[in-house]
């Protein structure tokens, strides 16, 4: 998305509020159909620019995929995939794209990828993937940008992370699924998305199944089936649409929320004096927003601790509220770094190495900010709403990565954004009645 939005400040946001598919989950799965050979569908597809890569990335190796973005459903067919190559520009785009290495080897063999290009929050290395993928008999030569892996038979191991990465653990996942026997990955990521992608897997007909402490067993070899599979709904979508509702003082209602899996961030929200209403079975969030929040402090580490991609924009809503906050990031080295960006808006923050001390003040004031990654895109989107006066904010693309259409569905929560296209004469301007009609 080019341009930028015009953020006016917005009061009482909020209403009955739909979520889409979660990012985070449908990325590795589209990844996973890789291994089978035959036509799957996928709904509750978020038509998320990520997504428009990965499907772009799938028919690069062959695949067919027809995307009804307003259905929101995906059909992939992997029965004529015979490439095992990713060109350059598509594995820049997004670190997911190394998702798709264990598949090609299990199915192929061989996967010939350009290396990810790491992005703004960290380095993004990828070598927990490749040191464990070698254990399992894949060589590995690494040749400027370039990957080459093939192997003449995936062997089961057990296999140790000495962290729980998230794309470490689907790639071995699905690595393993292409070696005859039994594979652990001991200290494997438990995020609700791998979940999501092990009940896609499960479908598929593999043997999987997780045993404390953070163990997961998995048995090679079968041959797996097309699935046709709901994709989990996005709890970072939700995290985000309940800060932009607290920051502004309103009161929001998201049926279709995954609480169960936002319990430490929904505490945190309580912590602050926000009131939360979790449906039955764990399934949808009320918030109605306190008039005087307290600030609260708060550490993102791997599930079920505070979920980093939810950091930034609970950093946001200490800045407004009253007291000092200490937030320390330790997954991503890098995730503080928008904090100078909401620092032109007023914020009280101070940064030591992974750590900030926030200090609440009265208001925030509009300012020209600049996203720098998707989720501190979406936290300095808030900011803009709760502050004084205008804001605009650049770098859309990071936002569009992410979410689909965010700005819509704020300006249908009662948000006063305008999307300012320089190449057009005048401003793309979504209105609440368009946004009614389309999600009637
Ligand atoms: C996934 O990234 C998500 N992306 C991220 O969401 C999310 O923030 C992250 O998990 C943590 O929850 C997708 O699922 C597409 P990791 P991933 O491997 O798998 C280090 C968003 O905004 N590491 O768990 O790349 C790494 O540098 C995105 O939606 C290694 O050192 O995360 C980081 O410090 C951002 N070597 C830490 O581990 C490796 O080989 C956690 O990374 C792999 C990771």
């Amino acid at each position: 998305m080019d341009g930028y939005l015009k953020i006016e400040q917005s009061r009482f946001l909020g209403g009955e509020v739909p979520l889409v598919g979660a990012k985070n989950a449908v990325l590795v799965i589209m990844a996973s159909l890789i291994l089978t050979e035959g036509k799957s569908k996928l709904s509750n597809v978020p038509s998320s620019h990520d997504v428009l890569q990965m499907i772009k990335l799938l028919k690069e190796l062959g695949a067919k995929v027809f995307f009804d973005k307003v259905a929101r459903t995906l059909e992939v067919d992997t029965a004529s995939i015979s490439r095992c190559k990713v060109s350059k520009d598509i594995m820049r785009k997004m670190q997911a794209s190394i998702l798709v290495m264990g598949p090609l080897l299990a199915r192929l063999g061989k996967a010939d990828i350009a290396l990810p290009g790491g992005c703004v929050i960290g380095t993004r290395p990828i070598d927990y993937h490749l040191n464990n993928l070698r254990k399992m008999g894949v060589t590995i030569h690494i040749e400027g940008e370039y990957l080459f892996a093939y192997t003449n038979g995936l062997l089961p191991q057990r296999l140790i992370l000495e962290y729980p990465s998230v794309g470490a653990t689907e790639n071995c996942i699905m690595a393993a699924l292409g070696a005859q026997g039994t594979t652990q990955i001991i200290n494997a990521s438990a995020e609700p998305e791998v979940l999501d992608l092990i009940k896609v897997l499960q479908k598929m007909g593999a043997n999987i199944r997780m045993t404390p402490p953070a163990t997961i067993i998995i048995e090679g070899g079968a041959t797996l089936k097309p699935i046709e599979h709901e994709v989990m709904y996005d709890r970072l979508e939700a995290g985000s649409l309940l800060l932009a509702t607290a920051v502004t003082g309103g009161s929001i209602n998201l049926p279709q929320a995954p609480a169960y899996s936002l319990d430490l961030f929904l505490m945190k929200l309580e912590q602050m004096g926000h009131y939360i209403e979790i449906g039955s079975d764990g399934v949808g969030v009320r918030l109605k927003a306190t008039r005087s929040p307290q600030a609260v402090s708060f550490k993102t580490a791997p599930f079920p601790g505070f979920p980093t991609d939810l950091q930034a924009p609970m950093l946001v809503a200490q800045s407004l509220a009253h007291g000092k906050a200490v937030i320390e990031e330790t997954v991503f080295e890098n995730r503080l770094l928008f904090v100078s960006e909401l620092q032109k808006m007023g914020a009280f923050v101070k940064v030591e190495g992974n750590k900030a001390f926030v200090t609440g003040v009265d208001e925030l004031y509009g300012a020209a900010v600049n996203a720098l990654d998707i989720r501190s895109g979406f936290a300095l989107l808030i900011a803009g709403l709760a502050a004084k006066g205008i804001t605009t904010l650049s770098g859309l693309h990071h936002l569009s990565r992410g979410y689909e259409s965010i700005q819509t569905k704020l300006i249908g929560m009662g948000a006063t954004i305008e999307h300012i296209d320089e190449h057009l004469t005048s401003p793309v301007v979504t209105t609440q009645s368009s946004y009614m009609k389309e999600h009637r």
